[in-house]
């Protein structure tokens, strides 16, 4: 099947077709036909969407895909993507908020309009010296200001001509604002929006889940839940021969599905080792270019996975060893297990394992049959299996 954004993109062209950062152009991009598809339609129905993932599982590489796309479909739309990761209070997401906006205007006169309809709050514009990237700083004195500030933003979107999609990237973040509750203001003021629409992404589930299904939440029920799960077996497996093969080289059949087994067909992971395997290949890849790899990836990052080990208890060590060698994990109270690995009672390994969930070294899958559980890195995972 062919698709309209199927055709070349003007971007250079990269000498590894396995792309390393979020925003992919359109033919590195791996499948996710199904989802751009169905998002684009939530957002023509005049919806908003939630994205929700396990870190690196590629919601980011989604989000710019999807921008791509529409944008190849005509331009009716315009598009704002926020990142609000670095964000630690609601002044930091004004800002980061006002530097998308100011960086998506073509032209001075435009420029300086925008910050015109932000000068109560005295915006200084400097450029960062390694990016180039321009930046903006406000003057805040009171809480006034800062919810004038994010009705003015968004009325400049409200005001734009195209319709408007603004993605805020890492959403969860805004739960750990001290002061005023970014959470109620935000839906406060987008709830009456009739040109801008959201999508929202983020992948802290529990905080996810809870800010968007929770009956006492202020954005309960108002946006699109969609999961982000991963890349089929079958889609990606041909991928990977194809940018093989439309690089000139070729990968056999044994070290797709090798790479793809060893990946666990996390997105992030499954690219890089195809990254290094390209790299390290001169005509066809072979199980041999693999182990290559592999071998590479343990070099670079062992120092930083032994460091991990002074930040954690032994206990804690202990039990990521065990679950790396399980490799997925559904019965941790099970005495099998336990004994297997000598990891003590029921409840005080439930605890380490709680323990572990929270710091983002092990994922909890949920499912109907009940929750399993691996080493959430996949790299990590497979070094510590070894041990
Ligand atoms: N469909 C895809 N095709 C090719 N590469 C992809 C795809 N999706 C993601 N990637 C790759 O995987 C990496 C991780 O994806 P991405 O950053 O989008 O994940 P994420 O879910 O946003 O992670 P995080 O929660 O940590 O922000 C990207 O840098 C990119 O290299
Ligand atoms: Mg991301």
């Amino acid at each position: 099947m062919h698709y309209l954004w199927e055709k070349d993109n003007a971007m250079s062209t990269p000498s590894n077709p396995f792309i390393l950062s979020p925003h992919t152009p359109v033919q590195y991009f791996c499948d996710r036909e199904v989802e751009t598809a169905e998002i684009i339609k939530y957002l023509e129905n005049g919806s908003n969407i939630t994205l929700i993932s396990p870190r690196r599982l590629g919601k980011t590489g989604l989000i710019y895909h999807i921008f791509d796309i529409l944008e190849e479909m005509g331009g009716e739309y315009e598009t704002y993507y926020i990142d609000i990761y670095p964000s630690h209070c609601f002044e930091d997401m004004l800002t980061l908020m006002a530097e998308a906006i100011y960086s998506n205007t073509t032209g001075r006169l435009a420029a300086r309009s925008f910050l015109e309809t932000l000068k109560s709050v005295r915006p200084v514009v400097t450029t960062d010296p390694i990016s180039g990237i321009p930046q903006l700083s406000f003057t805040f004195q009171t809480d006034t200001e800062k919810r004038y500030t994010l009705k003015t933003l968004l009325d400049y979107l409200e005001g734009r001509k195209k319709r408007v999609i603004v993605a805020i990237d890492e959403f969860q973040q805004i739960r750990s604002y001290d002061g005023l509750s970014a959470e109620v203001l935000l839906r406060t003021y987008i709830q009456p929006l009739r040109n801008v629409q959201f999508i929202f992404s983020g992948s802290k589930r529990h905080v996810m889940a809870d800010m968007f299904t929770g009956e006492k939440s202020p954005f309960y029920e108002s946006s699109a839940m969609y999961p982000i799960d991963k890349i089929g077996q079958e889609v990606y497996s041909s991928f990977i021969r194809k940018q093989f093969c439309d690089n000139g080289k070729t990968i056999t059949e044994e070290a797709v599905g090798y790479i793809l087994e060893w990946t666990r067909r996390h997105t992030f992971y499954t690219q890089f080792l195809c990254n290094r395997v390209f790299l390290g290949t001169r005509k066809e890849a072979t199980l041999t270019e693999v182990f290559v790899a592999i071998d590479t990836i343990f070099k670079e990052n062992s120092d930083a996975f032994l460091e991990r080990r002074n930040l954690l208890t032994q206990r804690q060590w202990n039990y990521l060893i065990a679950v790396a060698k399980e490799g997925e994990l559904s019965q941790p109270t099970s005495n099998e297990f336990l004994q297997k690995y000598s990891l003590g009672a029921p409840s005080s390994s439930l605890r380490t394992l709680e323990t572990l969930v929270d710091k983002e070294l092990i994922l909890e899958t949920k499912s109907p049959s009940g929750s399993t559980y691996s080493v959430y890195n996949v790299f990590f995972s497979r070094w510590l299996e070894r041990l």
